[in-house]
């Protein structure tokens, strides 16, 4: 039985939720170039498109029609059932593993549903759309919010707390993750390094360089809950 897990989800666990991932086919960075829309720079050149794109996907999330799907529950229940320590790390900044129930999770990315004073750095809870008049309750002067999500070339958040779980930790599972984007495609080599089982769940074929000992390719939807089951049973390669 394991007794310490550390789950890093990636935009392939919310496709099956409808919400597009980056680099699939008809992904967001066919549609919106990742300097423009999703890095400080961008933003400073041009606000309003950027306030525009995280809108769009801010309010995407009140879609009936988007929820958690069966890889989401199964996380949940892990959380509810599992005797050791879990901690679902996720670089997804939509908010199914909430919805689904997961509250021992970090947004190593940041949430589309909060927006950050630029100046204190202080998180507001999103109640409109960011906008001209959307300003934070912490400066006089009152400051324009900003999208709470860590860009390119800014620090991602949690990153003491996710190094000390890899570290510890005796299973590592990717969910949906396409592993091009550090530091998180690093956390793989850490956790196995430091002695843990290492797992990932994709449709696409195990990449050649990977270094998982373990790789379900599968929709998440199916593999997770299969996954989760059998860890609860202590039936995957028990130790
Ligand atoms: N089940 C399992 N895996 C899936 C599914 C599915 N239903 N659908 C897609 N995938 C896999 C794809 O094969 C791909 O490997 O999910 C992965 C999605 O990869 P990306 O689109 O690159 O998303 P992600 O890995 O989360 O991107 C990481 O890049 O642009 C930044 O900040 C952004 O957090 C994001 C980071």
């Amino acid at each position: 039985m394991y007794h310490h897990i550390v789950v890093l989800t990636g935009a392939g666990i919310s496709a099956e939720s409808g919400l597009k991932t980056f680099r699939d086919q008809d992904g967001l960075w066919e549609e919106h170039r990742i300097e423009d829309v999703a890095t400080p720079e961008g933003y400073q050149r041009d606000p309003v498109m950027v306030e525009q794109f995280y809108n769009h996907r801010w309010q995407q999330l009140n879609d009936p029609s988007v929820v958690p799907n069966a890889a989401h529950e199964a996380l949940a229940k892990l959380e509810r059932e599992f005797p050791g320590k879990l901690l679902v790390v996720t670089q997804n900044v939509d908010n199914l593993h909430e919805r689904a129930g997961n509250r021992q999770l970090l947004h190593m990315h940041g949430e589309l549903g909060k927006g950050r004073c630029p100046r204190s750095r202080q998180i507001f809870t999103l109640h409109e759309p960011f906008g001209p008049d959307n300003c934070c309750t912490c400066c006089i002067p009152a400051q324009r919010l900003r999208p709470h999500i860590v860009w390119f070339g800014e620090m991602p958040l949690g990153m003491d707390r996710i190094h000390d779980e890899l570290e510890r930790c005796d299973l590592f599972i990717a969910i949906g993750t396409s592993g091009t984007v550090y530091p998180a495609a690093g956390f793989v080599e850490i956790a196995s390094h430091h002695g843990a089982l290492t797992a990932e769940v994709n449709i696409a074929e195990k990449d050649p360089h990977s270094l998982f000992h373990l790789h379900y390719q599968k929709m998440a939807s199916e593999a997770v809950p299969q996954l989760v089951d059998k860890i609860l049973k202590g039936s995957l390669f028990a130790k």
